[in-house]
Parts: C-alpha cells; structure tokens; sequence
C-alpha cells in the first residue's frame, strides 16, 4: 500500500518540523496535539519557515499556499483512522506512547506503520503495546527538522524487512539521507551525542572554562556549528535530562550519568530557548547573553 496519508502526534518544536517536511514533500497531513492552542503555535512555526524558504527563493509563495493546504491540524486522535503512516513525536514516555499507539491500533487499517521519533526509548517496547509489532518503526528526526538532512530509520528486532524498506523509502521521499540503526537506546547520533553534551555540562560545573569559551572551543577548534551548550539550549535542557535519565537505566554506565547541575537547571526551568533562560538568557533572542549559573 502507498504512503498517502500521514499522521504526526504532537506539534511542538520536532512534530511540526516534521510535519513541515511531510507536507512539503506532498503528503497530506494530519497533525494531533491536545490543545488547539497547540496546533496553533506549532503552524505559526512552519508559517514561519516556510516565509524564510520563499524569502531565500527555495520554494515559491504558491507552492508555501500548497503545503499549508496539506497540513489539517485536529485534538482527535480519531482523525488519524485513514492515515497510512502515523509518526509519534510526543514526550519521552513510554506509558503515554503505548496508550496511544494501542488505541490507533485499534482503529487505523491493517496496513498502517507506527513510527515513532523517540530519541533513547526503544522501539519493541512499543512495539509490544500493538497487534502489528512487524510495522513499528523508528523515525528519528533532527532539530530543525526542515533544515537537517539526517533521519535515522530503526529496525527493532520486531519491525519486517518490508516495514523497514518502505519507511526507508519514505525518509527518502522527504529529501532527508535516511541511515539504518539497531533499536539501541540513542541509536547512533545520541549514543555519540549525549556523552558529548554531557562532558560540557561537566566541564561547566568543574570550571574548566566560561559558558562562551566552551563553545568558542567547541565551534573553532572542532569545526562545529554551534558550541555544546548554545546545543544544549537548543535541543532543550528538559529534552536532554530526559534522554541521559532513560540511556543512564538502559547502560549504566557514567558517560550517560546525569551531571547535578543538568537536573538542578532542569528542576529550575531553565530549559534553554524554549523557556527563555538556559545556559544563555534569550531575553534578547538574537544577542543572548551566557547566565551566572553562580559556579
Ligand atoms: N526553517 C527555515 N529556516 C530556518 C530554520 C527553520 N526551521 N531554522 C533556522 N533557519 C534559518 C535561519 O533563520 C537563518 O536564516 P538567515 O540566513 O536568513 O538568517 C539560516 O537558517 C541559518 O541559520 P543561522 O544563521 O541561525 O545559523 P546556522 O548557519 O548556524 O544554521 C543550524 C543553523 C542549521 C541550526 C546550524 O547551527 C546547525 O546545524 N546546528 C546544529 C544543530 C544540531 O546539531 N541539531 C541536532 C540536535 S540533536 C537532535 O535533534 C536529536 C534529539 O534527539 C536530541
């Protein structure tokens, strides 16, 4: 069965990236959150990336018009019934995922794939929540999802070779470079990433060095486009807390150990540019100032 119709569960900073990309590559797509509040912030979003895209000249102010029409926004979790692929981008919750999962279980045709965005879950787990293990997947996306060309595509040791070969084939479709992993928790990227991010949170708390020079180290020294901590506040410092405390109880091992002041900022609500305040305060967004983390 061809991929028409796809479903994305939740539209915050990645579930509307990645509604963004499946609209865009044609696709129609019903976006679920909560709250139609929700729905709301996240299309101003994509409205916002897509304005940047016809500034740039990459799409043309006709085509912005068609994606946006392909995007249906609903809290009905009923709307996603006739969707063909239903890709989850909710919290980092095993409990909450597998609700929803076994409920479209329930409703979505035989033929339909569950992939799910988790960065450190696993994907049999959720798997085991529905009558079709064979066609859950995994579909880890990037942040900013229009704009980084990775997408890693994950085999549990339940999902088929066919499950696995069309959402493959999907990443493609998106424009994305679709690479195959192991249902490890982090897969490749964060099994990589998290112990880098978290030996800055470290070196912060040792006072190695200042916030800015960790990054400046980071940016010139190594060639990277951002410093580990400017990355911190981007991915989000609850986001991060979550994936080190979910990849510390699978390996146990102290390179996924989250660092006291990872969850001190954590508990804090410094959660980096979506609350305005990390390990820069975004007061003004577009000069944001390192904050006096009293260390
Ligand atoms: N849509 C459209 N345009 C966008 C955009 C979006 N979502 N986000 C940024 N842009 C635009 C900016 O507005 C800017 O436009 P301008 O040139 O007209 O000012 C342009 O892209 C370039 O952005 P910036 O000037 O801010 O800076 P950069 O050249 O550094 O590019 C970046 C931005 C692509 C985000 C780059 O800094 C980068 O690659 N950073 C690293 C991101 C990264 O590592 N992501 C992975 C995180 S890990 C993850 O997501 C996994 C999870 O499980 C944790």
């Amino acid at each position: 069965m061809e991929i028409k119709k796809v479903g994305v569960l939740g539209c915050g900073l990645m579930g509307s990236g990645i509604a963004q990309v499946c609209a865009s590559a044609g696709y129609t797509t019903y976006v679920r959150e909560i709250d139609p509040k929700l729905i709301d912030k996240g299309f101003a979003g994509i409205e916002k990336s897509l304005e940047k895209f016809v500034e740039k000249g990459k799409i043309t102010a006709q085509q912005k018009t068609e994606i946006r029409s392909k995007l249906i926004g609903t809290t009905s979790l009923d709307s996603l019934k006739d969707c063909d692929l239903i890709i989850e981008v909710v919290v980092e919750d095993i409990k909450i995922k597998n609700e929803m999962f076994s409920y479209l279980d329930k409703i979505c045709p035989e033929h339909t794939i569950f992939a799910s965005n988790t960065s450190s879950l696993t994907i049999a787990e959720m798997a085991a929540a529905t009558s079709r293990p064979d066609k859950v997947v995994g579909l880890h996306f990037f942040n900013p999802v229009p704009l980084m060309k990775l997408v890693e595509v994950v085999r549990s040791i339940r999902t088929s070779k066919e499950t696995f070969d069309k959402t493959f084939a999907f990443g493609k479709s998106l424009g994305k470079e679709p690479i195959a992993t192991k249902d490890n928790s982090g897969f490749v990227v964060n099994l990589l990433l998290v112990p880098y991010l978290i030996g800055a949170i470290r070196a912060v708390e040792n006072g190695v060095a200042s916030i800015e020079d960790i990054d400046k180290g980071m940016m010139l020294g190594c060639g990277y486009p951002m410093g580990p901590l400017t990355l911190l506040d981007f991915v989000g410092i609850d986001t991060t807390y979550k994936i080190a405390e979910i990849m510390f109880a699978e390996y146990k091992t102290t390179e996924y150990a989250c660092p006291p002041l990872l969850k001190k900022m954590h508990l804090a609500g410094l959660h980096g540019r979506k609350s305005g305040k990390g390990f820069y305060d975004y007061t003004d967004p577009k000069n944001p100032v390192p904050m006096d983390l009293g260390i």
